[in-house]
Parts: C-alpha cells; sequence; structure tokens
C-alpha cells in the first residue's frame, strides 16, 4: 500500500519533470541563442509588425491555456489518485446525476474567457487585414505555381519578374498580391506575418515588413501536389541602399548575345523558351515571353532554386538540368521540365547550360568561385 503510494507519487514527479524540460526545450527555440537550433521559420522570434502583432496575440492565449491545461490536468491526477479504489475495497461511488452549480459554471466560465479572448483577436484581424497606402509601399504579386513562387513587382520604379526569392527593403511595407491559376497554395513567411491561402480566382492581400536586414525563410503552406514540400522561398530584407542596387541589377537586361545564346542555341535543342524566358521586364521590347517556369533573367544572383531547395552551385544546377524530375518529383503533372537524360543529353552539355544560367546570368559573376 505504501509502496504502491510512493510509486505513484515518483511516477507524478516524473511526469511533471518531463513536462517541465518539454516547455524548457519549446521555450529555447524562442531564444536569440545561437546554439539553439534555428530553421529560420521561427514564428517566436519575429522580425516584422504583423509577425509581432501575432506574437502579442499568442502569448498571453498561450499563458491562458497552461493554466487552464495545468488546471484541469493537474485536477484529473489528484481525483483519480485521492478517489481511487483501495484494494480490499469494494464499494461504488455514491451515484449522482447533474450539479446545477458545476454545470452552469463550467459553461459560463469559458464562454467567459473566449468573449474576452475574442476582443484582443478580432482587433488584431482588423488590424493586419488593412492595406497599406502611401508611396512608400512595395508592391508585388505573388503568383503560386506547382511548385514555386512568382513575384511580380508592379511597381513604376521597378516592373520586372522574378521567382522564389524576394527582395524587400527593410521598415517599408510591402504589399503582396497572392494569385494562383492552378490549385491553392499558401503563402507563409513566419518571422514577418501569419499565413495566407492563395487562391485560384480570388486574389488575397498579405501584407509583409521587415523591421532589420536579413534573410527570413518561408514554404507553402497548403498542400498542393506531390512537391508540395519542395515549394520554399526566401525573403531577403536590406537596406535601402541594398535593395535599390539589387532592383537595378534585375533592371538590367542580359547582353543581346546571351539572349541569343539561350533563345536559339540553349532553346533551340532543348525547347527552354517554350517555359523560361531570359527577359524579365513586364513591358517593352524585353517584356517577358514565357512565365510557366521560373523567370531566369538573373537566375544567377539568387542563393538557391527550384523552389528554393538546391543552393545555387554548378553541380546542383547541372544534375537538375540532367534530370529534374528524379530531383523533384512532379508526378503526372504535365508541363514539367523533363528529364532530359532521357531525351540524349549529355551531363556535359547539362553542365555547360547550367554554367551559363549560373555565370552568365548572374549581376556578379565573381560571386561565384565555379564562375571564376
Ligand atoms: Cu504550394 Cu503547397
Amino acid at each position: 500500500m505504501r509502496d504502491r503510494m510512493q510509486r505513484l507519487r515518483r511516477g507524478a514527479v516524473t511526469g511533471v519533470g518531463m513536462a517541465a524540460a518539454a516547455i524548457v526545450l519549446v521555450s529555447c527555440g524562442g531564444n536569440n541563442n545561437a546554439s539553439s537550433n534555428n530553421n529560420g521559420q521561427n514564428s517566436l522570434r519575429p522580425a516584422g509588425p504583423a509577425a509581432h502583432k501575432i506574437l502579442n496575440l499568442f502569448t498571453p492565449f498561450f499563458w491562458v491555456a497552461v493554466v487552464v491545461g495545468v488546471a484541469v490536468v493537474g485536477m484529473t491526477i489528484y481525483v483519480a489518485i485521492r478517489f481511487r479504489v483501495r484494494p480490499g475495497e469494494d464499494r461504488n461511488p455514491v451515484q449522482t446525476h447533474g450539479n446545477t452549480v458545476l454545470e452552469v459554471s463550467w459553461t459560463i466560465i469559458p464562454f467567459l474567457i473566449l468573449m474576452v479572448m475574442a476582443v484582443p483577436t478580432i482587433a488584431t484581424i482588423f488590424n493586419l487585414a488593412k492595406t497599406p497606402t502611401g508611396p512608400d509601399v512595395v508592391h508585388i504579386e505573388v503568383a503560386g505555381r506547382q511548385w514555386f513562387w512568382q513575384y511580380t513587382y508592379t511597381d513604376k520604379d521597378t516592373g520586372f519578374l522574378t521567382a522564389n526569392e524576394m527582395h524587400i527593403p527593410v521598415r517599408r511595407p510591402v504589399l503582396l498580391t497572392l494569385t494562383s491559376n492552378n490549385v491553392i497554395h499558401s503563402f507563409w513567411v513566419p518571422e514577418l506575418a501569419g499565413k495566407k491561402d492563395v487562391v485560384p480566382g480570388h486574389p488575397n492581400t498579405l501584407t509583409i515588413e521587415a523591421d532589420h536586414p536579413g534573410t527570413f525563410l518561408g514554404q507553402c503552406a497548403e498542400y498542393c501536389g506531390i512537391s508540395h514540400a519542395n515549394m520554399r522561398l526566401r525573403v531577403i530584407a536590406q537596406t535601402e541602399a541594398d535593395y535599390d542596387k539589387w532592383v537595378r541589377e534585375q533592371q538590367t537586361p542580359l547582353s543581346d548575345a546571351k539572349v541569343q545564346e539561350f533563345v536559339k542555341k540553349i532553346s533551340g535543342q532543348w525547347g527552354c523558351a517554350q517555359c523560361h524566358s531570359v527577359t524579365n521586364r513586364l513591358k517593352g521590347p524585353d517584356a517577358v515571353v514565357a512565365s510557366v517556369g521560373p523567370n531566369l533573367t538573373h537566375v544567377g544572383d539568387r542563393e538557391a532554386f527550384a523552389g528554393d531547395i538546391y543552393p545555387m552551385q554548378l553541380d546542383e544546377l547541372t544534375k537538375w538540368i540532367y534530370d529534374a524530375p528524379g530531383r523533384k518529383p512532379a508526378g503526372p503533372l504535365v508541363n514539367w521540365m523533363p528529364n532530359f537524360s532521357k531525351d540524349g543529353m549529355s551531363q556535359q552539355q547539362a553542365g555547360e547550360i547550367a554554367r551559363f544560367l549560373l555565370c552568365d546570368t548572374a549581376s556578379d559573376p565573381a560571386s561565384h568561385p565555379e564562375c571564376k
């Protein structure tokens, strides 16, 4: 009898200890500690106004939930121990049905808690839904594709197309218009804002803003086909000067010789230009021709490719061009990168195309050791 009691106590102590350890571990993730595992998608480490507002809502609710959870579980454990059947005991508890005071109070208390929580929740929802206006606002159209993100910079001082890697200036609101011409996706950069669905036929808006320079990772958060998990993205927040430099680089067209090399030589043999463009302007003689696949005008400027899953390196690009479906499954999707190795492409040919994409499209080829 005493043994059992001790065992029970020990079990309870272990359980509480494990729960405490779990809470400590979880809270470590929110530290700015370099040793903590940081996957770049930590909504507990907000880096912009929208993410701060969400965290400010989440934190008090989390502690309310902790208090309620500990109280309920604690009382359940207490009752289970206190009123357990002891050995040799043969009795039924007093049979009762209903207790008006109890029933009314456990209906009214949660109702009141939820009513109180609803006030800041609704206020935050309306606050986050506001569309920013003014000359400061950057406008980008985000198109969810199977499986990458296309960004159209629509402002007068920008006006170009890019993919997967979004650059934004710090401390300026960026109004995203989310569109899809295929299935539902969801745009999510946890450190900058909440997630928002990207729905065919129903453009949504989402405002992001970064309060300091940095790289913020995100991903599609709505199942959208076999490579849903391979639909990542990154947002690079830059100082105004760095952002302006990037914009000018994106606006700089490739030389005619390079465009011809892509269109005539490379695409002439493999048909790349049916889906990809090496021009990226929205209007004018160098306007985008094809945008089924990611725009390749300055693909060499990006840090990663293929839905932000492979680092922008020569060997990775080569493997990709040689056999894309082998590196990112597309299932039965038509209009997708073919397996060129089956169409007679040699590894060497893939390597030459990769070199063109890496070195000839980069604004600063010297940034890639392979291009030297
Ligand atoms: Cu796009 Cu999941």
